[in-house]
């Protein structure tokens, strides 16, 4: 039988993604922990506890699994709340420690991606107020420099800021995150700040590293109508694209917040990035619907005939990752996939999202899109935040009480990609 081949840029980085509080275990003195220990707020009273058990050593054979597996790179991030413990304290051992992880990853080849802020922030800081209040902007500044200075050695790549707008919506928007408020227009200025907290970011780790390549991690969105022929669907469909995938974005590259019900200037913002970071995971459909009040008259619906993942938190809309990367162009800067993946203990749908997936990434590769690197969600079952350990995204499963891994057949597919650099069908 004839066989087709299709192939990534030369170059292409392939690894997984992790964060701190999902993996480390251990980490008491954040917001997350807090969260986590008020009943109701995680689903089956879910806690992080020691996760993965990183903060143990377990990283080590966790990052050998990612090279031994052909990947080339592993995105990470750094706890705020373990560098500095409390405003005027710097915790060096812990820098110390996250300097023989980075360091652990060059030695296994895997080109480090660090993220400097995944969703938890130090207690201290919630009780300041948090993003809320531009205090923080110089706060985190200087715990970015902080880590900067100690992992520039090793690490290149920066991502800044994972999924603001997720933040915003699960903490302000009631998604469920801490600080659990439904307030919109302080959801608006925690995202003010974080680009206020981003742009200074960008300006600290270039004056460190000149070459650095700094950007954030949007959660990706595919908002299509539903009834395409239909104008209102259309208009609303693009509305809370609008508002969910462009709005920090748009600031980034323009230095004005337009929220659409309102509009902020920040100059500083302008031009902050160096790449574009995606994480898409799945599409709705939106029709207008004026009944549909709280969703800002777009009714959400599930596009038919796509599959659910196990608990029917995601939907697999493969071309939504396409259409991603296709938005993603007016940008003008590199691109990467910062996230993607899908919650699957069996491993029932993971191979075929996965191969759907890339084959989008790769149709956009191929219109040379920019787009440099797929970074899958996750190595190994993780903390997932309010849904606690009911998902499971890893290429490996996760036995809580042996910290035993257990290798899905997906890590074998995804092996032979990173190798190959494409897939043979
Ligand atoms: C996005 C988040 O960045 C990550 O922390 C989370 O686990 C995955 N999505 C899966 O929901």
């Amino acid at each position: 039988m004839l066989k087709t081949s299709i192939h990534f840029p030369a170059g292409f980085l392939w690894g997984t993604a992790t964060a701190s509080h999902q993996v480390e275990g251990g980490n008491t003195n954040n917001n997350w922990y807090q969260w986590e220990n008020q009943d109701g707020n995680i689903k089956d009273h879910g806690k992080s506890g020691l996760a993965c058990n990183w903060w143990g050593g377990k990283w080590k054979e966790d990052l050998d699994r990612a090279a031994e597996t052909h990947q080339n790179a592993h995105r990470l991030s750094i706890e705020w709340s373990r560098v500095q413990p409390s405003p005027d304290r710097w915790d060096e051992d812990a820098l110390e420690y996250y300097r023989q992880i980075i360091r652990g990853m060059v030695e296994r080849k895997l080109e480090p991606m660090v993220t400097l802020h995944h969703f938890t922030d130090p207690l201290w800081l919630t009780e300041l107020g948090g993003w809320e209040t531009d205090a923080v902007i110089p706060l985190f500044d200087r715990y970015v420099k902080k880590v900067v200075e100690a992992l520039a050695e090793y690490a290149h790549i920066w991502v800044t800021i994972n999924e603001p707008n997720v933040y915003i919506w699960g903490g302000y928007m009631g998604g469920g995150f801490p600080p659990g408020k439904n307030d919109m227009n302080l959801g608006l200025q925690v995202m003010a700040n974080m680009l206020r907290g981003h742009a200074a970011a960008y300006r600290t780790i270039h004056a460190i590293q000149p070459q650095a390549r700094v950007g954030f991690a949007l959660n990706y969105r595919d908002l299509q109508p539903a009834r395409p022929w239909f104008g209102p669907d259309r208009w609303m469909a693009g509305i809370q694209s609008k508002i969910y995938n462009e709005t920090f974005a748009g600031a980034i590259k323009t230095g004005k917040l337009d929220a659409v019900f309102k509009k902020i200037t920040l100059p500083e913002a302008a031009g902050t990035q160096d790449y574009l970071g995606i994480n898409y995971y799945t599409g709705d459909l939106v029709s207008f619907d004026l009944s549909a009040g709280n969703e800002m008259f777009g009714r959400r619906s599930t596009p038919p005939g796509a599959e659910m993942s196990e608990t029917g938190f995601i939907a697999n809309v493969p071309p939504g990752i396409f259409r991603a990367l296709h938005w993603a162009r007016k940008f003008d800067v590199p691109l990467m996939v910062t996230e993607n993946g899908v919650e699957d203990s069996e491993d029932r749908l993971r191979p075929q999202y996965l191969v759907e997936h890339l084959e989008q990434v790769w149709r956009a590769a191929n219109y040379n899109y920019r787009v440099e690197g797929y970074f899958h969600w996750s190595l190994v079952d993780n903390f997932e935040w309010e849904r606690g350990w009911t998902q499971h995204w890893g290429l490996w499963g996760l036995d809580q009480s042996t910290q035993a891994r257990i290798r899905r057949p997906s890590v074998d597919l995804y092996s032979a990609i990173c190798a190959e650099n494409g897939l043979t069908y």
